[in-house]
């Protein structure tokens, strides 16, 4: 019999008969079209990857977060021994609270890089305006994650940025001495301003933070990408894009690059505690983490002296740059986009940036005279 003319058919392997057996029930094809077939108008850009770079930083800070979490004790008696611990017994364990400590740091850089990218692309405007106002709440949550992260480690950097912190909350009108004493829980930090900030810190913040990332990120899906700032309508159309693969693969390069550096500092500029926290400061000169610097610097100009001007400097000033971000997209109804049309927005943000860096740089410096 000749053989060479029999039909061959293909049997399905097991692996594409699962997926078939799951695509019939839950429409894994069709979840894949939509995740996958996003138009991106006028073409993928660099620029777009902060987005997906933080939801990338915010997975890994909660994956070695849970890892800390096997060794570390949030009591007032243990946590410092507990993070020593960490540091020198467990197995990698200074990488891990290192990683995590840079990983911070690292999502603070790119809240800040996706907010200017959206500032200057005018893409807070019509119809996206809730879309700014659901990312400026996740902004707000990550700086919430540094100040209450700050404290875990219970050293005496730890211990004096939160009086520092807390201290200036207390200045609030109405809510500060509440927020203060409920943050505190006593007279000065102890036990249960260790149990609440660890509370805030791995509950109720990533909690606060998915709900509202997936809110942001419907939101957005609803409106859709804003798109570059210049060129024509059918300009804009006829470059489109997928979001796969060109965007997903320039996404994927961002996320790479932002974790290996992660991984170098982590690597090369290993966390160090100072000794165990006390109610008395001695010799040292209590100042908060980094991205506060700038606003701690400001502090000591001498129109902020005093009760009255330590109010304005430190809440009065935040509060209103703040409310001014919130009524944006409210207050700028033209719908010109091209950053090079709009100067106000443009000297506005080279203005807060500038201020920002030189803030910050000479709070760096006065620390080098004070030490
Ligand atoms: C944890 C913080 C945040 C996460 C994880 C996040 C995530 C994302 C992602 C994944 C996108 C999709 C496109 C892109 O990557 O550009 C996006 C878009 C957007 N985000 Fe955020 N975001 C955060 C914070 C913020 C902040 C602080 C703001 C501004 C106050 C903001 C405003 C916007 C706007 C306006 C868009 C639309 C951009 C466009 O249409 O081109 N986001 N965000």
């Amino acid at each position: 019999m000749d053989t060479t003319t029999q039909p061959t058919t293909t049997q399905p392997s097991a692996i594409e008969k699962v997926f078939a057996f799951v695509d019939e029930r839950v429409g894994l094809k069709t979840l894949q079209a939509k995740m996958l077939n996003e138009p991106v108008p006028g073409g993928s850009r660099w620029a777009y990857v902060f987005g997906s770079v933080l939801l990338f930083i915010f997975i890994m800070q909660a994956v070695t977060g849970i890892l800390l979490m096997f060794y570390y004790v949030p009591t007032a008696d243990h946590a410092y021994a507990s993070t020593q611990y960490i540091i020198h017994t467990v197995d990698y364990g200074w990488f891990l609270l290192s990683y995590h400590f840079w990983g911070s740091t690292a999502m603070v850089v790119c809240v800040f890089a996706h907010m200017s990218q959206v500032f200057l692309w005018g893409a807070y405007k019509k119809p996206r305006e809730l879309i700014w106002l659901v990312g400026l709440a996740l902004f707000g949550i990550v700086m919430g994650f540094g100040f209450t992260g700050y404290l875990l480690p219970w050293d005496q950097r730890a211990y004096w940025a939160t009086t520092v912190g807390v201290e200036i909350m207390d200045k609030t009108p109405l809510l500060g001495d509440f927020m203060a004493r409920f943050l505190k829980g006593g007279a000065t930090p102890g036990q249960m301003t260790l149990s609440r900030f660890f509370v805030i810190h791995v509950m109720v913040l990533p909690a606060a933070l998915m709900g509202l990332a997936g809110l942001h990120l419907f939101l957005f899906r609803k409106a859709g990408p804003a798109g570059p700032f210049r060129g024509s309508v059918e300009e804009i159309k006829a470059k489109t894009d997928y979001f796969f693969p060109r965007q997903i693969w320039k996404d994927i390069v961002g996320m790479v690059a932002v974790f290996l550096c992660i991984c170098s500092l982590a690597f090369w500029e290993p966390i160090v505690l100072l000794e165990e926290a006390t109610p008395d400061p001695g010799d040292y000169h209590p100042e908060p983490e980094w991205y506060f610097l700038f606003l701690f610097q400001l502090l000591r100009l001498k129109v902020f002296a005093g009760e009255f001007g330590q109010f304005l400097g430190a809440i009065a000033l935040p509060g209103v740059f703040m409310a001014l971000l919130a009524a944006l997209p409210f207050i700028d109804r033209d719908p010109e986009r091209n950053i090079f049309k709009r100067p106000i927005a443009l000297i506005s943000w080279i203005v807060v940036m500038a201020s920002i860096l030189i803030f910050t740089v000479a709070a760096i410096i006065n620390r080098e005279f004070l030490e």
